[in-house]
């Protein structure tokens, strides 16, 4: 009896193992599991499928899973076999995954996502994609033709950008349809909306581009549509501020009090949560002026919602940071890959299996169903 006695009480007073509330949303654990693209959706349709559905069953304990970015439409696209979100055949889909996930008692939200610029022609029948203005973020992309550069993209009109914007309200829509739990921006990472953060990417002279408010007035309005066939408490939205000479953005001294006037912004809408990346590419911040070290210690006194910290955290990392009231929750990425069970594993201080790059976006069962979990 003593010897299951020290490991069940470590596990009841370890703060990643405690129930929190993020909105409408209640984690039986503050352990995450960050948005992970694994290109297994081998079909033309995008349409997500049954071995989708089994892997996340198995990841089913964490306290919220956070889905691989989700396109919204057919422009949104950027790589091959990525999950969409616009067609009835997609909706039904996905409703394999979250009732797989609810079967196993877990939460699941969806990650919506625009690639912007960073998407190829040959997605857009050899049309350039689009983006706030026409600038080539100079990129290598990933594509079953070998890694292609970007193009320069077409510059969305106020027409079309209200079309996109219409494009997440369906998206959000069709998401509650598919039995989500919420749903997640992908607000960051260079894609579309950072695109619109960006001046790098933004060069625009109209109410969409030059000041702080202008720059994020796309972000705005997508949340304001969603607003209308959802709840704001089933609502997150993702940041990476220090994405720094990656995917054609960078940090500058504007970057801080851009992020911070959509932080402030957004806490008039009583979201679920803020999900923030810490710097974790390496050399992320080399010679860049402007970047934070810490951005949940910079984010968390600016923002009234919850905060859901990322990037580079193991188990003793993301304690320290619930323990020093940096954020509520916890997001892993790599490490969801390798431990389908990683919840157990950090109850019971086991070690982790390491993850293999190798089959990361490859498709297929290897690398994707078939990890060890400790009972096995
Ligand atoms: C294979 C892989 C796929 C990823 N796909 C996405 C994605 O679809 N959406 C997203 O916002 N971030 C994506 N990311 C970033 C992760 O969510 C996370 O921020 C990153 O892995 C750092 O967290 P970690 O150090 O715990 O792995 C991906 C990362 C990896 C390794």
């Amino acid at each position: 009896m003593g010897s299951f006695q020290a490991p069940l009480l470590f596990a009841m007073t370890q703060p990643l193992l405690t129930p929190f509330r993020l909105g409408a949303l209640k984690l039986r654990n503050r352990v995450v599991m960050a948005p992970l693209t694994r290109c297994r959706c081998d079909n033309p349709g995008y349409v997500p499928t049954a071995m989708m559905a089994r892997y996340y069953a198995q990841r089913a304990s964490a306290g919220l899973i956070i889905s691989e970015g989700t396109v919204v439409s057919p422009q949104a696209r950027g790589y091959p076999f990525t999950p969409g979100i616009w067609s009835a055949e997609q909706v039904a889909g996905w409703r394999l995954v979250t009732d797989a996930v609810h079967a196993k008692g877990g939460l699941i939200a969806c990650q919506l996502w625009h690639c912007g610029r960073l998407s190829l022609p040959e997605f857009h029948d050899g049309q350039p994609p689009v983006a706030p203005s026409a600038v080539n973020p100079e990129w290598k992309m990933f594509s079953i033709t070998g890694k292609p550069e970007t193009v320069t993209p077409h510059a969305l009109t106020r027409d079309e950008i209200k079309a996109v914007v219409g494009d997440f309200r369906t998206a959000a829509a069709n998401a509650m349809a598919a039995g989500f739990d919420g749903i997640e921006i992908h607000s960051s990472n260079g894609y579309l909306f950072h695109q619109f953060f960006s001046p790098l990417a933004n060069r625009r002279d109209d109410e969409y581009g030059g000041s702080h408010e202008n720059r994020a007035r796309f972000f705005f309005e997508v949340l304001d549509a969603i607003g209308e066939v959802m709840p704001f408490n089933r609502v997150g939205f993702r940041l990476n501020p220090m994405m720094s000479r990656f995917h054609g953005v960078s940090v500058d001294a504007d970057t801080v009090p851009m992020w911070e006037h959509i932080v402030r912004r957004a806490n008039d809408y009583g979201l679920a949560f803020l999900h923030l990346t810490e710097p974790f590419l390496p050399k992320q911040l080399d010679d860049t002026e402007g970047g934070l070290a810490d951005v949940g210690a910079h984010f968390r006194p600016l923002a009234t919602m919850p905060i859901i910290a990322n990037g580079g955290l193991d188990q003793a990392k993301g304690e320290a940071r619930l323990e020093a009231g940096l954020c509520d929750a916890v997001a892993y990425g790599k490490a969801w890959i390798a431990n389908p069970d990683l919840v157990e594993r950090f109850a019971s201080q086991s070690p982790l299996n390491e993850p293999d790059m190798a089959t990361f976006y490859q498709g297929g069962e290897k690398g994707y169903l078939d990890y060890p979990t400790l009972a096995a």
